[in-house]
């Protein structure tokens, strides 16, 4: 069996500025085409705005984190369901049910050709779902799709001397994103948690911009992509 390639779809790109509607369509026509050469692919999706919106809803009356980091998964796997029903509606071989664990992901890509999930447990985001289920499926890397260009030396929103980083090493990635864990509903180029288990099992990273279908389509391919490339030590 060919080795399936994971991708994070970031929540924003369900959610963004962007023209949402087109990007939709150009992402269904690009998973079609790769189903069609032969790709195994599995998807983890974030949560973007209803996950945002759905913890700062519960945190007026929640305070536990674990609780919050739940509504926040709920948020992943409605979005995965979206996802989900526009390729099986397009007839893709995708399996119908949202797996809740990596491990049963994984067992379902020797069913199917395509797995949509979001999150699975509180703790983490999505970035580190996905460097999980790659690992279970014996995937070699993992694409990240967010909405920035590439892994900047520090923080673009808040840092203008940050700089693009075309390749770096998982040790340099997580000197920028830090060993600790992040709050609810907290953002970052790729979640701390990611880095330490790609460290773990030695899993090369793409970071791309997923507004870009080409991007992801080129990196799934195998082909060079315009992003960052983070490779193991
Ligand atoms: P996301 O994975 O969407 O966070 O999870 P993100 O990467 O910051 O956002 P996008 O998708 O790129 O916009 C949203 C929230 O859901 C909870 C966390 O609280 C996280 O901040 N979550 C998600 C978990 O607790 N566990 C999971 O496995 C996934």
């Amino acid at each position: 069996m060919v080795a399936p390639i994971i991708v994070a779809l970031g929540g924003s790109l369900f959610y963004g500025d962007h023209d949402v509607k087109t990007w939709l369509g150009q992402l269904r026509q690009t998973i079609v085409h790769l189903e069609g050469n032969g790709r195994k692919l599995g998807f983890v999706v974030g949560g973007g705005k209803p996950a945002r919106e759905g913890i700062q809803l519960a945190s007026h009356v929640l305070t536990d984190r674990y609780k919050l980091d739940e509504i926040g998964i709920a948020a992943t796997r409605l979005n995965a369901t979206v996802l989900q029903s526009m390729l099986s509606d397009i007839g893709c071989k995708v399996s119908q049910e949202i797996p809740t664990t990596t491990e049963l992901a994984a067992q379902m890509l020797n069913e199917f050709d395509i797995v949509v999930m979001g999150g699975t447990t509180p703790g983490h985001t999505t970035d580190a779902v996905s460097v999980a289920f790659a690992r279970d499926a014996g995937a070699a890397h993992v694409i990240i799709a967010t909405n920035v260009s590439h892994v900047y030396t520090a923080d673009p929103r808040t840092n203008p001397d940050a700089e693009p980083l075309e390749v770096l090493s998982l040790n340099e990635l997580q000197e920028i994103t830090g060993k600790e864990a992040m709050g609810p509903g907290q953002s970052a180029a790729v979640d701390p948690i990611a880095v330490n288990l790609a460290i773990e099992c030695g899993l090369k990273i793409g970071v791309l911009d997923g507004r870009d279908i080409r991007r992801i389509e080129d990196a799934v391919e195998g082909r060079p992509f315009e992003g960052t490339l983070v490779h193991p030590e």
